[in-house]
């Protein structure tokens, strides 16, 4: 079968893997589309993740249960795997059900930190990893895996604000990836307005979607996170979604008193002069708080099927505009589309 691994240059490559055969409580998957994000690219650029040599790439997946294997799965349920397994033996936080919360050393990623991931046209999947999708929803599967980080994100910072009465009117995405467009219609259903930063021209196809999605577009190169209380207003959610390290401080000086910062960008190595006073003050005297999250349990994945199903369909297809067949694969790892997939299916 055909498969997309990391080789030993570095570099992606098609080649032939036998098809895998499940072992107990494993169902066999057919992969129908895989989709691409930043990390993939960070993965491909060597600064993310413990690359294996010839790793199966990717770990946004939608596929279609070939044999159930005994598993109690149908064949022909579109389904989507999680990212996680243990590594090697079960640990605590995969027996609680909770992979998610397992440090970066208690864990495998597949696609990313250890593990094959999805790019291939059949895996091998553990039942208990596999979220089921209505079919209806199969074309835009891939989009749940980034949707259940931010169902994550977004959980432990209403949990930081629920003793008390949150004002949820104003939310700011940082980033114009993928991962800052796809949590703009979620945070329009869920704030009086949204706002998005970005460093790129209002007539990028990436800016012109988030203002569709319901955003107000922020030009940091006109107004710097730090200066967005004064140029619009305080934000009560920042949302960071770029990896930009001096952001995990400057989001909180954006932040309403009150307020909470969910910082998902993984940063390259940035060292800068700061007033840590400020930060600390800002933090205490204001209430604000500053969560990181990283990857979703199987709550988050079922919570993001909801949110995929709800989303605006114009909004949703401008996701899954960029298919490109699985021999592209190196285009679809390239392109600087809103968001790329491969497909492998038939
Ligand atoms: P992406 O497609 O590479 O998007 C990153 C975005 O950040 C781009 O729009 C980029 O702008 C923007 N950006 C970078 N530096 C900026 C700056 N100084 N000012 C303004 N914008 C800036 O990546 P993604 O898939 O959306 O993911 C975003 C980040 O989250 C990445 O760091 C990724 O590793 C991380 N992530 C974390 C999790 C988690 O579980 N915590 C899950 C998924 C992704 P340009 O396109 O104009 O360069
Ligand atoms: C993936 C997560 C993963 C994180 C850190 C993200 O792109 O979507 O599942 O935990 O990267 O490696
Ligand atoms: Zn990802």
């Amino acid at each position: 079968m055909d498969a997309v691994v990391l080789h030993e240059d570095g570099l992606p490559r098609l080649v032939d893997r036998p098809r895998p055969d499940p072992g107990p409580g494993e169902a066999l998957i057919r992969v129908d589309r895989v989709g691409i994000d930043g990390t993939d690219r960070e993965v491909l650029d060597g600064v993310h993740g413990d690359v294996e040599a010839s790793m199966v790439l990717g770990h946004e997946a939608v596929g279609t249960v070939a044999e159930p294997n005994g598993t109690g799965l149908e064949v022909g349920e579109t389904v989507v795997p999680t990212v996680r397994r243990p590594p090697g033996a079960y640990n605590e936080y995969f027996r609680r059900g909770e992979p998610d919360m397992a440090p970066m050393d208690e864990t495998v990623e597949c696609g990313i930190d250890g593990a094959d991931g999805f790019m291939a046209e059949y895996v091998a999947v553990p039942s208990e990893y596999l979220v089921p999708l209505p079919e209806r929803l199969a074309p835009y599967g891939f989009l749940v895996e980034p949707l259940s980080i931010t169902a994550k994100a977004l959980e432990l910072a209403e949990a930081s604000r629920e003793p008390f009465a949150w004002d949820r009117d104003r939310a700011l995405v940082l980033g114009t990836g993928s991962l800052g467009l796809l949590t703009i219609p979620v945070l329009d259903e869920r704030f009086e307005a949204v706002y998005c930063l970005g460093r790129r021209d209002r007539d990028d196809p990436a800016v012109e979607l988030a203002i569709e999605a319901g955003a107000t577009y922020v030009d940091s190169r006109e107004t710097p996170v730090d200066e967005v209380p004064e140029a619009y207003a305080p934000m009560d959610l920042v949302y960071e979604a770029t990896g930009h390290a001096p952001h995990a401080v400057q989001s909180v000086s954006a932040l309403a008193p009150n307020g909470v910062a969910a910082l998902l960008g993984v940063p390259e190595p940035h060292t800068a002069e700061v007033d840590l006073a400020d930060f600390h003050r800002e933090l205490v005297l204001g209430n604000r708080a500053t969560v990181g999250s990283v990857n979703a349990g199987y709550t988050h994945f079922e919570r993001a099927v909801e949110w995929l199903d709800a989303m605006p369909d114009s909004v949703r297809s401008a996701f899954a505009e960029h298919v490109y067949p699985i021999e592209e694969f190196e285009a679809a790892l390239d392109s600087d589309v809103i968001k790329a997939a491969v497909e492998l299916g038939p």
